[in-house]
């Protein structure tokens, strides 16, 4: 009787072909590659009832190779059984979404043998798989220098880490060719979204970056810095980004980035795998008209109006256009209303302070955390449309 079909995928071919003798032999079909994106082909198109991999793949690292199958719906449920080196590795891969973690050896074959057994079985009392969430991630846009962005955006993220302790948080700065938020927590390390890029990409796991990233006990988050000046910007490979920003959202609960105003096509799939999109907007004229451009593209890529968390931010002191005449002319509602606060906020960026603890009983402070609990309930709200959709 054939008991149903797994895919090995392996990269040592002595393990592979024992793999399939012994799985063949207890009456499984089976079907093999030795590199992971091959496998990935295999597993899309021929759907095999599990999937068995080494950690240890030639091309492609083990997590990322666990969350490419998790994160498509082909194979977002599929059994995976991983086979690993080292039992410290389990704990990782468990919550990346594999179902069974075994080490590999000889002893480990009956195990093995066992679990696709229970895997397989439909009343096997094991845990459904889970498709790999990741984090929530929050990108920050505007349609013009100047605006505020960078600001709000650590400073919300330092709410929203205060607000739940809990929770991992990173600060991404994607603006090119120069980041301003390393300047404003005060980072002067060598880190940063450029360097990690240029790493090989098996390298930029999720627990990487979850060691590898600074911490700051002012600001809460950790921080992947942005280019520090055009210089290094040049070396950035454009390439990694979307991987960097993908194993972060495995790593950390929510992802802040600093997006600026430049949507160029390394962010896009920031923007368009985002739960909220914070859209900072000046109150003038010309920020307004820009911003109204910004909000045709964000529709054409299918960015619907639950995703967007417009915030007016006054950073220049005359009144400027009121909050009413601005959600009229973009058509959408102000989520958030920042004061202009005179030269407070600048001397708050310049002595690498949040807000927060800088004027804790101002306004302002009043109205960061209310938006952080507000953006908070709006990107789960978001998350759970895009997932019953
Ligand atoms: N509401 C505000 N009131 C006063 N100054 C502000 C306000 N928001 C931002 N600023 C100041 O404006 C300047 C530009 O902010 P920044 O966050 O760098 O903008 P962007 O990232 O959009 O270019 C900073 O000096 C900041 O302190
Ligand atoms: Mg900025």
């Amino acid at each position: 009787m054939v008991k149903g079909q797994i895919l090995v995928v392996d990269s040592n071919t002595a393990s592979r072909t024992f793999l399939m003798r012994l799985l063949e032999q207890k009456g499984y079909r089976t079907l093999a590659s030795s590199l992971g994106k091959e496998g990935l082909i295999y597993a899309w198109r021929d759907r095999p009832d599990l999937i068995l991999f080494d950690s240890g793949l030639a091309d492609l690292g083990g997590e990322a190779f666990l969350y490419k199958l998790r994160s498509d719906r082909r194979t977002a449920r599929t059994p995976i059984i991983v086979l690993g080196n080292s039992p410290q590795e389990e704990a990782r891969y468990r919550e990346a979404g594999a179902n069974i973690y075994l080490v590999k050896s000889a002893e480990a074959v009956p195990l093995l043998l066992n679990a696709i057994e229970k895997l397989l079985h439909p009343d096997a009392e094991f845990e459904a798989p889970k498709p790999v969430k990741g984090g929530y991630l929050i990108p920050f846009l505007s349609a013009k220098g100047g605006t505020g962005t960078s600001s709000l955006c650590v400073n919300l993220a330092m709410a929203i880490s205060l607000q739940m302790p809990e929770a991992q948080t990173v600060v991404l700065d994607s603006v090119l060719p120069i980041g301003s938020v390393a300047a404003i927590v005060g980072y002067d390390g060598a880190t940063n979204l450029v360097s990690i890029s240029t790493m090989p990409m098996e390298q930029i796991t999720a627990a990487f970056l979850r060691e590898a990233l600074p911490k700051w006990a002012a600001w809460q988050f950790h921080l992947l810095a942005g280019s520090p000046d055009p210089q290094q910007a040049q070396q950035l490979r454009a390439e990694q980004v979307e991987h960097i920003s993908k194993m972060l959202c495995l790593a950390y609960d929510y992802i802040f980035v600093d997006v600026g105003r430049s949507l160029s096509n390394l962010v896009l799939p920031i923007i368009q795998q985002a739960d909220l999109i914070a859209l900072v907007i000046s109150a003038d004229l010309e920020a307004v008209r820009l911003t109204r451009l910004i909000l045709k593209y964000l529709q054409i890529k299918g960015v619907s109006d639950h995703r967007l968390f417009p915030i007016l931010n006054r950073v220049v002191g005359f009144e400027g256009v009121t909050k009413a005449d601005i959600e009229g002319m973009l058509n959408l509602s102000i989520r958030m209303t920042m004061p202009y606060l005179g030269g407070d906020f600048s001397l708050a960026n310049n002595q690498h302070v949040p807000l927060l603890r800088k004027f804790p009983r101002e306004t302002a402070a009043m109205i960061i955390k209310e938006a952080a609990s507000q953006m908070v309930s709006m990107a789960h709200r978001a998350r759970e449309l895009a997932e019953s959709a």
